[in-house]
């Protein structure tokens, strides 16, 4: 009691300033050894959890060394370049119920639709004629022997109109490792099935309960797509409720353990037409998701150095240059849409989604001026295979 009274009666003021020059120069020093913690941080070969951990959550000038760095890496491993993949959402029909996605299957509000293989097709002639290097077949997930042969028929006749010049990448979720087989031996040749959380009690949480929706089935997909061959993508969502930063380290730290060959990551934006929307309040705000995203993609850069890393579009729902600056940082994939134009509405997996009323003329013109803004190079005509497949293939 005495010591409290003590100190609301003493007079400070005769020793303001002392005490603010003592303030500044710990402070100072504190930043003057962040800085060369980080610098010692970002010069090992291998990052342990706490060192990503720390680099996620740096701020300022460390923050700025960590773009810096991915982006040396970048220009020289991969160099100033981006390649286009052709995003077809050709289906937003879903048998699931993921808790956080505007095209679950509960969602009523929804007009749901399925593109005609005409129209598939003349959106990939679209890309082939404009010289993309590939394509992506993306859509709700559907397991069933009719879809199965479809997507077997749409890849033979894509590889047909292209005289097999056009690289095939599928997004269309879990499926039988028999028909994973069949779609790579029709020609396709990079699958992507994010795992959206890889700690599993957090996947518990943004998901149903139920067989649907099982965390090990998923996994297991991710293994049979590598055993088989694919080109494997796999990626998560940045800023979801519940989410830590321990989580956030987990997922690259699985990334580069499982050595994945693609990666597309993305800030988790609500719908509000989800049961997640109920957490909106307790969110990071989204200019905080948006920056974890930009980190999150620096850090798997810095990790694995030659994987291809996409710029995902969520990051333009919050950024008008969000695709950019992630670029700047180290992506290298960009997906233009080319779904035709009056069905890109209903592909809102979540709020704000940008380029929903532009036409894939439009997306290609837009992107390339924005690429080039950032000193970067679209590589038409070629496929932007993943270097680290290549290496990953030789050594085994
Ligand atoms: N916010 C951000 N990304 C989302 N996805 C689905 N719903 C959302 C959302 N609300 C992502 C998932 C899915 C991919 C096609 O879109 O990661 O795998
Ligand atoms: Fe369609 Fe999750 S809601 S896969």
């Amino acid at each position: 009691m005495l010591l409290y009274d003590t100190v609301i009666s003493w007079d400070f003021s005769p020793y303001i300033f002392m005490i603010l020059e003592i303030m500044h120069k710990i402070d100072t020093k504190k930043t003057i050894f962040a800085l060369m913690s980080i610098s010692k941080i970002l010069e090992k070969d291998i990052l342990s959890r706490e060192d990503i951990i720390t680099l996620l959550s740096s701020r300022d000038k460390d923050r700025t060394l960590l773009f810096k760095k991915s982006a040396e890496i970048k220009e020289q491993i991969i160099g100033k370049k981006v390649w286009f993949r052709g995003l077809i959402e050709f289906s937003n029909v879903c048998s699931k119920d993921c808790l956080y996605c505007g095209i679950r299957k509960g969602n009523k509000n929804l007009k749901r639709y399925n593109l005609s293989d005409e129209e598939i097709l003349t959106a990939a002639k679209f890309a082939y004629d404009n010289r993309y290097g590939s394509i992506a077949l993306q859509s709700g997930e559907l397991e069933s022997p009719i879809i199965a042969d479809r997507i077997e028929n749409l890849i033979f006749k894509i590889k047909d109109l292209s005289k097999g010049e056009l690289g095939i990448t599928l997004s269309v979720g879990e499926q039988t490792r028999e028909i994973y087989q069949k779609w790579y031996d029709a020609g396709a040749h990079r699958y992507l099935l994010r795992i959206e959380a890889t700690n599993e009690s957090l996947y518990r949480k943004i998901h149903p309960e139920n067989k649907k929706h099982d965390f090990r089935r998923r996994m297991e997909c991710l293994k049979s797509l590598q055993d088989i061959g694919y080109q494997t993508g796999t990626g998560v969502m940045i800023g979801l409720p519940f989410q830590t930063m321990d989580d956030l380290a987990s997922d690259l730290i699985f990334m580069k353990e499982f050595n994945i060959d693609m990666c597309g990551m993305g800030p988790y934006i609500e719908h509000a037409d989800t049961p997640l929307i109920q957490y909106a309040a307790d969110l990071l705000p989204l200019n905080e998701r948006f920056d974890l995203t930009l980190k999150m993609i620096a850090l798997l850069r810095i990790m694995m150095k030659d994987i291809n890393i996409v710029a995902a579009t969520a990051l333009q729902a919050i950024d008008p240059i969000g695709r950019e600056k992630a670029i700047m940082i180290g992506a290298n994939i960009i997906m233009p849409n080319i779904t035709p134009g009056r069905y890109r509405d209903s592909y809102k997996l979540y709020d704000n989604k940008p380029c929903t009323d532009d036409s894939a003329e439009d997306c290609q013109s837009c992107l390339e001026a924005r690429v080039s803004l950032v000193d970067t190079e679209v590589i038409y005509g070629e496929w932007g295979d993943s270097q680290h497949y290549d290496k990953r293939r030789k050594s085994i």
